[in-house]
């Protein structure tokens, strides 16, 4: 499968965030709880100077009287247990809790050192705040258990990572959002071109598509065009080639039915008729090959259109068919409605025509044939139906394809009528069907045309 563009960026954005979210969670973790741990340390700190303050010497010895209301204060706290203890320069206990005798540490005057320490299996910080004692130095020791910290631990981590999921979050859904919106003129250029016909080779709408893909687009414009100047210049070369050749094939038909209307060997009857029909149908082929030329959609695309109505079209070709069905033994008659559309007169012209002529050659004498244009809501129709053989269900798929002819199909034609007639319809916007007739026998073939389409 080939890679997409959408799951890649996508990718690049998101994997990211796996490493950046933690990385970030944790930084501002840590970057809340060091100033905490900083401010409860500074409180203990301060205790161990109020303890410090009722310390003495009385004589040599070392003297504590620190009275029980300044004690109940010092122990006074809703969450922790509080303890103290103060130690002589020797590291005897004067006054306090004995757990905070140990371990035994050399500290300055005023100095201050933390430390951490087990009380009944609960882990308690301990601040130690040398004091001056006469030349040596006594110790004041003022400890806390942990669980106001914890509270706060646990809030500011939770805080943190409810911040850190709505911002991981957000993050997501601005990448998603971004991704799809930066993306959107990709998939519309995508199915700009997607939806095309074969035949369309108008340059690609750049509009509001983003720098960096206008180049590409203009490759592709470029490459469309040269594949368009390729196509119209086989095109002209068709039309000459078959224009060039039906002055001769004209004369050549002329030359053969004068001979056969001047007085000749009768052992010349047959090759004169033979050369005859020969010629019609060389004729017939080479205008067959200048319309298919001109009927080519891109042919098509920069030719004038005409307002015009399918009910005229089909009223002029009467004039011409008519006459002709009625020496061919068949039964020709016209229900018109006034159908307008634009659209290229000789074209729809050389459409029905070839119509005509399948319905005439196929449904062969005796058939009625009948030419119908209206207008159904936002389509217009041509069609015309016989009640001749059909078309059998298997050949209806190929029947469209240039010089396809059916297996059991009348006449000396080369296969190419419903090709022109296809490609004429697609360079108006209309779609061919062939349709079973409500009776059964024959074949319906009918030509829609979008309304306003065509242009
Ligand atoms: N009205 C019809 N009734 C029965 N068969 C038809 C009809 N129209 C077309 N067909 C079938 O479709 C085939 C293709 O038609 P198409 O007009 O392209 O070629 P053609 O009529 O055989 O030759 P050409 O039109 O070049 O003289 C025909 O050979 C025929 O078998
Ligand atoms: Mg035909």
């Amino acid at each position: 499968m080939a890679p997409s563009l959408k799951r890649t960026l996508l990718l690049w954005l998101l994997l990211p965030l796996l490493a950046i979210v933690p990385a970030a969670a944790a930084l501002q973790y840590w970057l809340v709880l060091q100033p905490t741990r900083e401010a409860f340390d500074q409180a203990l700190a301060n205790s161990t100077a109020s303890v410090a303050s009722f310390v003495r010497l009385d004589g040599d010895a070392v003297a504590f009287d620190m009275n029980p209301q300044a004690e109940r204060s010092l122990r006074t706290d809703q969450f922790d247990s509080i303890y103290y203890a103060v130690l002589t320069p020797a590291g005897q206990q004067v006054a306090g809790d004995p757990p905070l005798r140990e371990p035994r540490l050399v500290l300055a005057a005023d100095v201050v050192a933390f430390f951490e320490t087990e009380i009944d299996g609960v882990t308690v910080r301990v601040a130690a705040r040398g004091v001056a004692c006469g030349a040596s130095v006594c110790q004041v020791r003022v400890g806390e258990t942990q669980v106001k910290r914890q509270q706060i631990f646990r809030k500011s981590f939770l805080g943190t990572l409810a911040g850190v999921f709505a911002f991981a979050l957000a993050s997501v859904a601005t990448i998603v959002l971004a991704t799809r919106q930066a993306l959107r003129p990709l998939l519309r250029l995508g199915e700009q071109v997607g939806t095309r016909s074969l035949d369309d080779l108008r340059p690609v709408d750049a509009a509001g598509l983003p720098a960096e893909v206008i180049g590409l687009v203009d490759a592709v414009n470029r490459l469309f065009g040269r594949v368009r100047a390729g196509s119209l210049a086989q095109q002209a070369f068709l039309a000459d080639a078959a224009h060039q050749l039906r002055t001769p094939l004209a004369s050549l038909k002329n030359e053969a039915e004068l001979a056969l209307a001047a007085p000749h060997p009768s052992s010349m009857q047959g090759a004169l008729e033979r050369l005859n029909a020969g010629a019609s149908r060389a004729a017939r082929l080479s205008s067959q090959l200048l319309a298919l030329a001109r009927s080519d959609a891109s042919a098509q695309a920069g030719m004038f259109t005409e307002a015009l109505d399918l009910k005229a079209i089909a009223t002029e070709a009467a004039a011409e068919w008519v006459p002709l069905a009625l020496a061919a033994g068949l039964d020709l008659g016209f229900e018109l409605e006034s159908a307008p559309l634009a659209g290229r007169r000789f074209l729809l012209r050389e459409m029905l025509a070839n119509l005509l002529h399948n319905a005439v050659e196929h449904a062969g004498p005796g058939a009625h044939v009948t030419v119908r244009t209206r207008r159904e809501r936002q389509t217009l129709v041509l069609e015309v139906e016989d009640d001749g053989p059909g078309i059998p269900e298997p050949e209806r798929s190929s029947a469209f394809d240039r010089f396809y002819r059916g297996h059991e199909a009348a006449g000396v034609g080369s296969g190419l009528g419903l090709a022109i007639v296809r490609d004429i319809a697609a360079g108006h916007g209309a779609s061919v069907t062939i349709v079973d007739p409500p009776a059964g026998r024959g074949v319906i073939l009918r030509v829609s045309f979008a309304e306003g389409a065509g242009r």
